[in-house]
Protein backbone atom coordinates (compact mmCIF):
# COMPACT_ATOMS: atom_id res chain seq x y z
CA UNK A 1 0.00 0.00 0.00
CA UNK A 2 1.23 3.33 -0.59
CA UNK A 3 2.15 5.46 1.73
CA UNK A 4 2.33 9.61 2.29
CA UNK A 5 3.73 12.13 4.59
CA UNK A 6 1.46 14.58 5.83
CA UNK A 7 1.76 17.56 7.60
CA UNK A 8 -0.59 19.49 9.49
CA UNK A 9 1.45 22.79 9.64
CA UNK A 10 1.63 25.51 12.46
CA UNK A 11 -1.31 27.40 11.53
CA UNK A 12 -3.60 24.61 10.89
CA UNK A 13 -2.38 23.35 14.79
CA UNK A 14 -2.75 26.89 16.39
CA UNK A 15 -6.92 26.91 14.85
CA UNK A 16 -7.35 23.75 15.80
CA UNK A 17 -8.00 21.91 12.22
CA UNK A 18 -6.29 18.64 13.27
CA UNK A 19 -9.13 16.87 13.67
CA UNK A 20 -10.67 18.34 10.80
CA UNK A 21 -8.08 17.22 8.61
CA UNK A 22 -7.54 13.68 10.03
CA UNK A 23 -11.33 13.36 9.90
CA UNK A 24 -11.44 14.24 5.80
CA UNK A 25 -8.11 12.00 5.57
CA UNK A 26 -10.48 9.13 7.14
CA UNK A 27 -13.46 9.54 5.74
CA UNK A 28 -12.08 9.44 2.01
CA UNK A 29 -10.98 6.01 3.74
CA UNK A 30 -7.06 6.34 3.81
CA UNK A 31 -5.53 4.31 7.15
CA UNK A 32 -3.09 6.01 9.62
CA UNK A 33 -0.26 4.88 10.33
CA UNK A 34 1.67 7.19 12.37
CA UNK A 35 0.99 10.06 14.32
CA UNK A 36 3.18 12.56 16.09
CA UNK A 37 2.66 15.97 17.30
CA UNK A 38 5.65 18.30 17.48
CA UNK A 39 8.04 21.55 16.74
CA UNK A 40 10.20 20.94 13.93
CA UNK A 41 13.61 21.82 14.40
CA UNK A 42 15.79 23.70 11.28
CA UNK A 43 17.93 20.08 10.47
CA UNK A 44 14.63 18.55 9.50
CA UNK A 45 13.07 21.31 8.06
CA UNK A 46 16.32 22.05 6.05
CA UNK A 47 16.26 18.58 4.78
CA UNK A 48 12.79 18.21 4.07
CA UNK A 49 12.16 21.85 1.94
CA UNK A 50 15.83 21.54 0.54
CA UNK A 51 14.21 21.99 -3.36
CA UNK A 52 13.08 25.44 -2.01
CA UNK A 53 16.66 26.69 -1.12
CA UNK A 54 17.69 29.50 -2.18
CA UNK A 55 14.06 31.38 -3.09
CA UNK A 56 12.87 34.55 -1.74
CA UNK A 57 10.08 32.45 0.88
CA UNK A 58 12.84 29.81 1.55
CA UNK A 59 13.46 31.42 5.25
CA UNK A 60 10.21 32.73 6.18
CA UNK A 61 9.05 29.44 5.65
CA UNK A 62 11.53 27.92 7.98
CA UNK A 63 11.11 30.14 10.21
CA UNK A 64 7.07 29.84 10.14
CA UNK A 65 7.14 26.15 10.22
CA UNK A 66 9.40 25.57 13.17
CA UNK A 67 7.24 28.56 15.37
CA UNK A 68 4.78 25.89 16.76
CA UNK A 69 3.62 22.45 16.61
CA UNK A 70 3.22 20.08 14.26
CA UNK A 71 0.89 17.21 13.45
CA UNK A 72 3.21 14.26 11.38
CA UNK A 73 1.13 11.71 9.84
CA UNK A 74 1.82 8.59 8.08
CA UNK A 75 -1.14 7.94 5.77
CA UNK A 76 -1.63 4.60 3.28
CA UNK A 77 -3.63 3.31 1.15
CA UNK A 78 -4.02 2.77 -2.94
CA UNK A 79 -2.53 6.49 -4.58
CA UNK A 80 -3.09 8.30 -1.50
CA UNK A 81 -0.12 10.45 -2.68
CA UNK A 82 -2.25 12.13 -5.22
CA UNK A 83 -5.34 11.29 -3.16
CA UNK A 84 -4.25 13.55 -0.05
CA UNK A 85 -2.89 16.49 -2.74
CA UNK A 86 -6.08 16.50 -4.60
CA UNK A 87 -7.82 16.65 -0.69
CA UNK A 88 -5.59 19.56 0.04
CA UNK A 89 -5.96 21.80 -2.86
CA UNK A 90 -3.38 23.89 -4.90
CA UNK A 91 -0.96 25.63 -2.88
CA UNK A 92 -2.45 28.91 -2.71
CA UNK A 93 -5.56 28.83 -0.31
CA UNK A 94 -6.91 32.38 -2.12
CA UNK A 95 -7.98 30.25 -5.31
CA UNK A 96 -7.81 26.59 -3.71
CA UNK A 97 -11.27 24.97 -4.71
CA UNK A 98 -14.29 25.25 -2.60
CA UNK A 99 -14.13 21.41 -1.17
CA UNK A 100 -10.38 21.00 -0.18
CA UNK A 101 -8.80 21.63 2.84
CA UNK A 102 -7.02 24.72 1.63
CA UNK A 103 -10.27 26.18 -0.31
CA UNK A 104 -12.73 25.39 2.47
CA UNK A 105 -10.30 26.69 5.83
CA UNK A 106 -7.59 28.77 4.35
CA UNK A 107 -6.81 32.51 3.41
CA UNK A 108 -4.19 34.83 2.70
CA UNK A 109 -3.03 36.98 5.96
CA UNK A 110 -1.15 39.20 4.05
CA UNK A 111 2.47 37.48 5.80
CA UNK A 112 5.96 37.12 3.59
CA UNK A 113 5.10 33.38 3.37
CA UNK A 114 2.19 31.18 2.34
CA UNK A 115 0.02 29.59 5.65
CA UNK A 116 -1.87 27.07 3.74
CA UNK A 117 -2.50 24.55 6.72
CA UNK A 118 -0.96 21.44 5.19
CA UNK A 119 1.78 19.32 3.39
CA UNK A 120 1.46 16.49 1.42
CA UNK A 121 4.01 14.37 -0.41
CA UNK A 122 4.01 14.90 -4.18
CA UNK A 123 5.66 12.36 -5.33
CA UNK A 124 6.48 8.25 -4.58
CA UNK A 125 10.44 9.25 -3.93
CA UNK A 126 9.39 12.38 -1.82
CA UNK A 127 7.07 10.61 0.27
CA UNK A 128 10.16 8.04 0.87
CA UNK A 129 12.47 10.50 1.83
CA UNK A 130 10.06 12.72 4.22
CA UNK A 131 8.64 9.22 6.06
CA UNK A 132 12.50 8.70 6.47
CA UNK A 133 13.21 12.19 7.55
CA UNK A 134 10.22 12.66 9.93
CA UNK A 135 9.89 8.94 11.00
CA UNK A 136 13.22 7.50 11.42
CA UNK A 137 12.81 3.65 11.42
CA UNK A 138 9.05 3.68 10.65
P1 LIG B 1 3.94 21.84 0.69
O1 LIG B 1 2.93 20.77 0.84
O2 LIG B 1 4.15 22.68 1.91
O3 LIG B 1 5.23 21.32 0.12
O4 LIG B 1 3.22 22.80 -0.34
P2 LIG B 1 3.12 22.63 -1.89
O5 LIG B 1 3.72 21.34 -2.33
O6 LIG B 1 1.72 22.92 -2.29
O7 LIG B 1 4.02 23.82 -2.35
P3 LIG B 1 5.59 23.86 -2.58
O8 LIG B 1 6.27 22.60 -2.18
O9 LIG B 1 5.81 24.39 -3.95
O10 LIG B 1 6.01 25.04 -1.57
C1 LIG B 1 6.22 24.77 -0.20
C2 LIG B 1 5.66 25.92 0.61
O11 LIG B 1 6.38 27.12 0.31
C3 LIG B 1 4.20 26.24 0.27
O12 LIG B 1 3.31 25.49 1.03
C4 LIG B 1 4.12 27.70 0.62
O13 LIG B 1 3.96 27.89 2.03
C5 LIG B 1 5.49 28.22 0.25
N1 LIG B 1 5.51 28.75 -1.11
C6 LIG B 1 5.62 28.04 -2.25
N2 LIG B 1 5.64 28.83 -3.33
C7 LIG B 1 5.55 30.09 -2.85
C8 LIG B 1 5.54 31.37 -3.47
O14 LIG B 1 5.62 31.50 -4.68
N3 LIG B 1 5.44 32.44 -2.65
C9 LIG B 1 5.37 32.32 -1.30
N4 LIG B 1 5.26 33.42 -0.57
N5 LIG B 1 5.38 31.14 -0.67
C10 LIG B 1 5.47 30.04 -1.43
MG1 LIG C 1 5.70 20.67 -1.78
Amino acid sequence: RERTLVLVKPDGVARGLVGEVLRRVEAKGYRLVALDLRTPDREVLGAHYAEHEGKPFYEPLLEFMSSGPVAAVVVEGERSIEGFRSLAGTTDPTTAAPGTIRGDLGRDWGLKVQQNLVHGSDSPESAAREIGLWFPGL
